[in-house]
């Protein structure tokens, strides 16, 4: 396609080293799509003739068709998809699909073809973001009132409800799914028109080209059109946050499945066993999810690097955005999709996690904060309450079994102001239960923000039906 200038022959080595087409193929419905606006724009400009730019679509069409269909042969010495397609349109219909290429370069071309695909992409990750999140709400209400101990530095601190832990990770899906929409309105932009770096000549009319894609505005400096990416950094960017949020989630599912915690089952078809220990029973998905999210962040870091000091506008070196890419939008969809179904079909032992919140050292805090209610400045609560958890200690026994002249021996002055047996009294369920202000563990709050959160994920999706189907037509 560039031979004109050339004596010589592309050694077979450069050949193979430079093609992209063993992974820009999968742009082929975005390049199609791309090609068929610009012919249509063409037309209307007068570049072609409304002869031309049908044989031009129904060409593209068609091949589009065979590469849905697995029948097109592709071809490395074509180097990638846009030679590809334009190639064998131009072997099939003639010298009208030479001119498609008019008015534009591989360099807008591509950059279009990735806007598409990204656009796309934001879009469906955004719909298993919410799958997941309803996934979680729905949980979190099934167990909004079932104690368990919540953790800082993975030491017991503070009961809590299965229900808040689990829409903790709702909330950061939350915030995910705003920065995928947020990098949305940046990625929504038209390069074609830009050509090679400096526009072209011919009289287009891109604001055509544009409406045609369903794009919400043209780009407006054509240098920094074909050269940049960093729409490309910011949606990996959003999935590299996905894949740490996801992490986190699967951390916790492992470890509630170890014999120490024991506290949740996730369904058989989730788990494997091992060849070798027939007892085995291992949460691998989760344990494949924490690892896969180091891909997440490597493929963020590998686009950050490619696009440092490169001199404008666009080099060769930008073919190598599309490996990363691809693999963050491959890894989010296997993981998303995972999770969501193990989430559906995970259980608790309510059992378990009762008896763990049942451990009577994490009321500690609520004692202190009784001794506030009734005037002793915080410190010193805290100092009086740390004697009795370690005279506690001393004794061998549960904080909440010390009688008043145990109490009394550290602290006289303070536990006159508390009620008689307040100690005994004292008890997870209402610890938790005390903790209804808003974004609290109480099981009323829970319920509330669950079902607002299922709400939230419920509209999302169906608004994102609607976008995913006005970008299509
Ligand atoms: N395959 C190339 C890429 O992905 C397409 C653009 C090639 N442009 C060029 N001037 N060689 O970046």
């Amino acid at each position: 396609m560039w031979k004109g200038r050339f004596e010589g022959q592309t050694a077979d080595s450069t050949v193979r080293y430079s093609e992209s087409i063993s992974f820009d193929w999968r742009l082929y419905r975005q390049d199609v799509r791309g090609s068929i606006a610009h012919a249509t724009m063409l037309a209307a400009c007068g570049i072609l003739t409304g002869e031309e730019r049908d044989a031009i679509v129904d060409g593209l069409r068609a091949i589009e068709r065979e590469i849905a269909e697995g029948r097109f042969e592709f071809r490395i010495d074509l180097e990638d998809i846009h030679m590809n397609i334009e190639a064998e349109l131009t072997r099939r219909i003639g010298p009208t699909g030479a001119k498609l290429h008019a008015g534009r370069s591989r360099n807008d071309q591509v950059a279009t073809d990735l806007r598409l695909y990204v656009r796309e992409q934001i879009l469906e990750i955004r719909r298993l973001v919410g799958e997941l999140g309803a996934a979680l709400a729905q949980k979190a209400l099934e167990y909004a009132d079932v104690l368990m101990p919540g953790y800082t530095h993975l030491q017991r601190a503070q009961p809590v409800t299965i229900g808040h832990h689990l829409l903790a990770y709702a909330e950061m899906l939350d915030r995910d799914d705003e920065r995928l929409a947020d990098c949305y309105r940046r990625t929504d932009v038209l390069p074609l028109g830009s050509s090679a770096l400096a526009s072209t000549t011919l009289p287009i009319d891109r604001e055509l080209t544009c409406s045609l894609l369903r794009f919400s505005r043209i780009s407006r400096n054509s240098m920094d059109a074909v050269s940049d990416r960093d729409f490309v950094i910011e949606f990996l960017s959003a999935s590299a946050l996905i894949g740490l949020h996801l992490s986190r989630f699967c951390e916790d599912l492992v470890l509630w499945s170890s014999a120490e915690f024991a506290t949740c089952r996730l369904a058989d078809a989730y788990c494997t066993g091992s060849s070798l220990m027939p007892q085995k029973r291992n949460p691998d998905v989760a344990e494949l999810t924490r690892g896969k999210s180091a891909r997440l962040v490597g493929n963020l870091v590998s686009l950050m690097v490619l696009l440092k000091a490169q001199p404008m506008t666009y080099n060769r070196d930008l073919q190598e955005d599309k490996p990363p890419l691809f693999d963050s939008v491959d890894t989010l969809h296997g993981a998303l999709g995972i999770l969501t179904e193990a989430v559906r079909t995970m259980e608790f032992s309510e059992e378990r996690t009762a008896a763990a919140a049942a451990d009577p050292s994490m009321l500690a805090t609520d004692v202190a904060e009784m001794l506030v209610q009734v005037g002793v400045p915080f410190r010193r609560a805290h100092e009086v309450v740390g004697g009795w958890v370690g005279l506690a200690e001393k004794l061998g026994k549960p904080l909440t079994a010390l009688q008043a002249e145990e109490l009394g021996q550290t602290a006289p002055e303070e536990l006159v102001l508390l009620p008689k047996g307040f100690m005994q009294d004292l008890s997870a369920r209402q610890a938790v239960e005390q903790r209804a202000a808003p974004g609290g563990p109480a099981p009323e709050s829970v319920k509330r923000e669950a079902e607002q959160c299922l709400e939230r994920n419920g509209q999302r999706l169906t608004a994102l039906a609607g976008l995913i189907a006005a970008i299509q037509q």
